[in-house]
């Protein structure tokens, strides 16, 4: 039987308790998911992306079915390239749809069998993203609650340097 194959796509800059919720629930009904770091050199990135792929795979250790990669260029290619048409997201609130729904269906003019398939995260996730936690970080706030603690030390030294 053909595996079932999904993409998840990010900055994941850094990967939060909020995306690791939408692993797990995607995990439980794909065969195989990719969690792919979305290489965009142009943007300012608190970490580099090898960093972000790093904190990823140790957040995912002992998970069968998850790997880590990063890509460049258009997501639409890449799927292909990983011979798959299913894109994974997460969906926190309404605010979310308005983003999602665009970039689904500009996928989808550049690929008509993509379909982008949409998890909720438990509530207490919903109000969570990476610039919330950049934004904490930068104040010097408390991030141990948002993100795995190796992200929260890595943050830490960050600001140390
Ligand atoms: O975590 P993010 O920053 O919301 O993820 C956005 C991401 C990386 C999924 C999106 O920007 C993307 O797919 N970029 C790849 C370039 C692309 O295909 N753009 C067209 C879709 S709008």
């Amino acid at each position: 039987m053909k595996k079932r194959v999904a993409v998840y796509p990010g900055s994941f800059d850094p990967v939060t308790f909020g995306h690791l919720d939408i692993i797990e629930r995607a995990a439980k009904i794909f065969d195989h998911v990719i969690v792919s770091v979305f290489v965009h050199s142009a943007k300012k990135h608190l970490f580099a992306v090898d960093e972000r792929v790093a904190m990823l795979k140790k957040a995912l250790k002992g998970k069968k079915n998850v790997s880590v990669d990063c890509f460049e260029g258009l997501l639409v290619d890449y799927v292909r390239k990983k011979k798959t048409d299913v894109v994974i997201r997460g969906l926190r609130a309404i605010s979310d749809l308005e983003y999602e729904f665009q970039m689904a269906a500009v996928n989808r003019i550049f690929y008509k069998h993509i379909e982008t398939v949409f998890f909720m995260p438990r509530v207490r996730y919903s109000y969570l993203s990476s610039s919330v936690v950049r934004d904490i970080a930068h104040f010097k706030g408390d991030v141990t609650k948002l993100v795995p603690a190796h992200v929260a030390k890595a943050i830490a030294d960050r600001r140390n340097k």
